[in-house]
């Protein structure tokens, strides 16, 4: 095929070949920084204590010689993605120094909010795999490509599988110490006048433990299903309960429902809104659910903020048939419920607290 209007169409061509790679190759990206945390880079780098050598780097890896000249290669990229800076750059490249961004020392193992787990949990080839199966998918009646590929569930999977359950509970679990953290330091007054909360799908109770503990006037109990709370054990102020948020949740004067929703259809998000009302009912107009969940918006200021609620989104359509809201989809869903008032607080970066009133 030939260029028909000269040099303009040439490079209009190889501006869209490239558009067209970049996309191509974005599943390098993932996979390099999942590799970087398999062998452990960011904490080698951190354990050092200062600027590190490429030289020193490589020979502190546990990879074959062979593989050696190849490291150079996986910094490369993952530098260029932001994960790591150079220091004393010079022309022979096993001398340049990496020191360690934002992003990798949140990926840090001993860091409490490490978010390497929920890596891991993420990049895991059974999350990955549905993905090559949703134009298959499109064309089936299955709820989701997750089953078409595995044949059951997640939820199905994670009761019957103990690696995969507990990989994700871990992965639940880091993101839940990196947003108790910020709910904890800037929402204080969102647990004012409550005496009891309920963690409804609160995992292994990540969130449920750092509220009971600094909220001690708080009764909390974490609800989940039994394969993932059976034999925890509480505390004082803390109770594990194992059942069915479809069937009935216990009483309480509030719920916190933390990327809960997201995981749902709407009609599947009115029943549990409903069971939560009816949890709540108890407190009269004093009760409230809050949601942690994220809230879709496109304000053309920050595209890469925009595209993870997108990622968010498939990988919701994927995984599990839920999906991420816009504000006005959150509100039809609110109401539907038959709850009266909400807040919305964007303050935890890609999601937001909603707090919602019977
Ligand atoms: C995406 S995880 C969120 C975990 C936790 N809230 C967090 O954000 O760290 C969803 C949770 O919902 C729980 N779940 C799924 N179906 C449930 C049900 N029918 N009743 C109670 N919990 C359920 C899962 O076991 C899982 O722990």
């Amino acid at each position: 095929m030939g260029f028909q209007n000269g040099e303009n169409v040439a490079s209009d061509l190889l501006k869209a070949q490239s558009h067209i790679w970049n996309h191509i190759f974005n599943f390098i990206n993932s996979m390099s920084l999942k590799c970087v945390v398999d062998l452990g880079i960011p904490d080698i780098i951190h354990n050092y204590g200062k600027p590190m050598s490429l030289s020193k780097l490589i020979s502190s890896l546990p990879i074959h010689p062979s593989k050696q000249s190849d490291i150079p290669r996986l910094m490369r990229i993952t530098t260029h993605s932001g994960f790591f800076s150079q220091h004393n750059v010079t022309e022979n490249e096993l001398e340049i120094e990496y020191v360690l961004t934002d992003a990798s020392r949140l990926l840090l193992k001993d860091n409490p909010m490490s978010v390497a787990p929920f890596l891991q949990g993420i990049l895991d080839p059974t999350m990955t795999s549905p993905f090559h199966q949703m134009s298959t998918w499109y064309k089936n009646d299955d709820p989701t490509p997750f089953k078409t590929t595995h044949g059951i569930t997640v939820w199905e999977y994670a009761a019957t599988e103990p690696r995969y359950n507990k990989m994700m509970n871990d992965a639940m679990a880091s993101d839940a110490r990196l947003v108790n953290t910020v709910v904890i330091e800037e929402c204080k007054e969102m647990f004012n006048g409550l005496e009891s909360l309920v963690d409804v799908g609160g995992g292994t109770g990540t969130m449920g433990k750092a509220l009971a503990k600094s909220f001690p006037q708080l009764e909390c109990i974490v609800f989940d299903r039994p394969h993932v709370v059976d034999g925890l054990q509480g505390s004082d102020n803390l109770k594990y309960v194992g059942g069915d948020m479809f069937d009935k949740i216990p009483p309480t004067d509030a719920i916190l429902l933390k990327w809960i929703l997201h995981d749902w259809n709407d009609e599947e998000c009115v029943k549990i809104l409903k069971k939560c009302k009816d949890a709540i009912a108890k407190k009269g107009k004093e009760g409230k659910v809050i949601i942690i969940d994220t809230v879709v918006e496109n304000d053309n200021e920050n595209h890469e903020a925009f595209e993870t609620q997108l990622f968010l989104d498939m990988l919701m359509m994927v995984i599990v048939n839920g999906k991420e809201r816009t504000k006005k989809e959150w509100i039809d869903l609110i109401f539907s419920a038959g709850f009266t008032d909400y807040k919305i607080t964007p303050i935890l970066g890609l999601r937001s607290v909603i707090e919602i009133y019977p």
